[in-house]
């Protein structure tokens, strides 16, 4: 026998409930987060998964840990360097400023539901390939428009009725504030020198802000006393915040103000959140998603200077609290159709068809076989019913309707099977 091959180490497999999988929790989540983007009037954006690998290093930052670290990064045939994209914001700015999509509408507001790459360490919660669902909007810059992002991010928690998550907010301020504020971080964390990491050395005099995002022990010890940014905001930063905030009370979403906030990508201004859930359900990847505004990141990509704000929630996680809290999504058949004998196979392959073609789910056993098995296929289905087509049944258009989970049989005449079988 030749080796057997397995997929991809942190990449699974979906598969239907039937073969032991969780599809269903899926379809739910996707099914209630399509609903909810409705509802906001979102539209869909589909990127491909791979792009160009200098737009991650200049849209995400070269010095992250997603983009230093954790690229699926490839060169193709044309001696192209790709990358599988890590997160989507990116790509979609990416989109959004290819296809000019400014002299289409002053205001664009996208949601996607794809597929993201981090070569990662593995633990639960934590997968190379993992999937978010996102939007951006992109236009703005009132903040309103955080303030509706965040607002459908925690509708669509509630609709997938997850009550035990947290919005964690704050403000990581913009050009005006930053550099006074670097300052102050630099200096404090000159004094711990020696002490950091030889990364975090090196970003001391890159990108100090990264230092409060560095996984060491011994560098988030001492980040724990550095100065927080949410301080030393300037007054339209302030201003914006609170109005954040404001707004976020008058559609009633609770919030908590965490000003130690460190998004792991380095677009942001001003607004910056997290959705937090202490499950254990989810071992230590607590986040189940996050975002903020980057109002910056449009133009750094070659677009023009058009502010905007986004977040993206992780399906893994979110499906992990379903799971947790005892949630479970299966679906059964209207009908199992059996044949008696040969002779009356295709009456039931007939009758399967015709139902089917009128929006119903019912199944068969394609390979035949005998009554007994057939019908314990139907058991293990879990179809609501059970027909069994016979020539006697053929000739007078009527059966008699089995109840697979429990009642009495019924005679039914076929042209009334969708009725019934539509019927709650
Ligand atoms: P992020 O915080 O890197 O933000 O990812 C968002 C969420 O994706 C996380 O909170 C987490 O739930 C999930 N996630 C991240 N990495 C993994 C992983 N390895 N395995 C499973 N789930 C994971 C972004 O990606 C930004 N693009 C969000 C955004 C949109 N900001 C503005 N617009």
């Amino acid at each position: 026998m030749s080796q057997k091959l397995a997929g991809v180490k942190g990449m699974a497999d979906v598969l239907p409930a039937s073969a032991g999988g969780d599809a269903e929790t899926w379809q739910f989540m996707e099914r209630q987060a399509r609903e909810v983007m409705r509802r906001f009037g979102y539209g869909e954006v589909r990127t491909p998964v791979v792009e160009d690998t200098a737009l991650f290093v200049r849209g995400v930052g070269e010095e992250t840990d997603i983009v230093g670290k954790e690229m699926y990064t490839f060169t193709d045939k044309g001696d192209r360097s790709l990358s599988l994209r890590p997160e989507g914001t990116a790509p979609a700015v990416r989109a959004y400023v290819e296809h000019a999509v400014l002299n289409k509408e002053p205001v664009t507001r996208w949601f996607y539901w794809a597929p993201m790459f981090r070569y990662e360490r593995m633990k639960t919660g934590r997968y190379r390939q993992f999937w978010q669902v996102g939007a951006e909007a992109l236009g703005v810059q009132e903040p309103a428009q955080d303030a509706e992002v965040i607002h459908l991010a925690l509708e669509i928690l509630r609709a997938l009725g997850l009550s035990g998550v947290r919005l964690e907010l704050s403000s990581i301020g913009d050009e005006q504030c930053r550099p006074a504020y670097q300052e102050k971080l630099v200096a404090y964390f000159q004094g711990y020198r020696e002490k950091l990491c030889a990364e975090c050395q090196v970003r001391l005099e890159r990108n100090p802000l990264r230092i409060l995002d560095c996984k060491n022990e011994g560098c988030r010890e001492i980040a724990r006393g550095a100065p927080v940014l949410l301080d030393h905001l300037c007054a339209p930063c302030r201003e914006h915040f609170d109005e954040v905030k404001r707004l976020l009370e008058v559609v009633k979403a609770p919030y908590t103000i965490n000003p130690r906030i460190v998004r792991g990508l380095d677009y942001y201004t001003r607004t910056a959140f997290e959705l937090i859930a202490d499950d254990p359900a989810l071992g230590t990847a607590s986040a189940v998603g996050g975002g903020g505004r980057y109002d910056k990141l449009v133009k750094s990509l070659g677009g023009p200077d058009v502010p905007a704000v986004g977040f993206a929630m992780g399906l893994e996680r979110l499906k992990l609290l379903l799971h947790g809290a005892g949630r479970t999504f299966t679906s059964a058949p209207d009908l199992f159709v059996a044949s008696v004998d040969g002779n009356s196979f295709d009456a039931a392959f007939a009758i399967a068809g015709k139902l089917r073609q009128d929006g119903l789910w019912v199944e068969l056993d394609t390979r035949g076989g005998s009554l007994k098995s057939q019908m314990k296929r139907a058991d293990k289905s879990g179809a609501r019913f059970a027909l069994v087509m016979g020539e006697r049944e053929v000739a007078e258009q009527a059966g008699e309707l089995k109840p697979l989970r429990g009642g009495e049989p019924r005679r039914v005449s076929f042209d009334e099977l969708p009725a019934i079988l539509r019927a709650p």
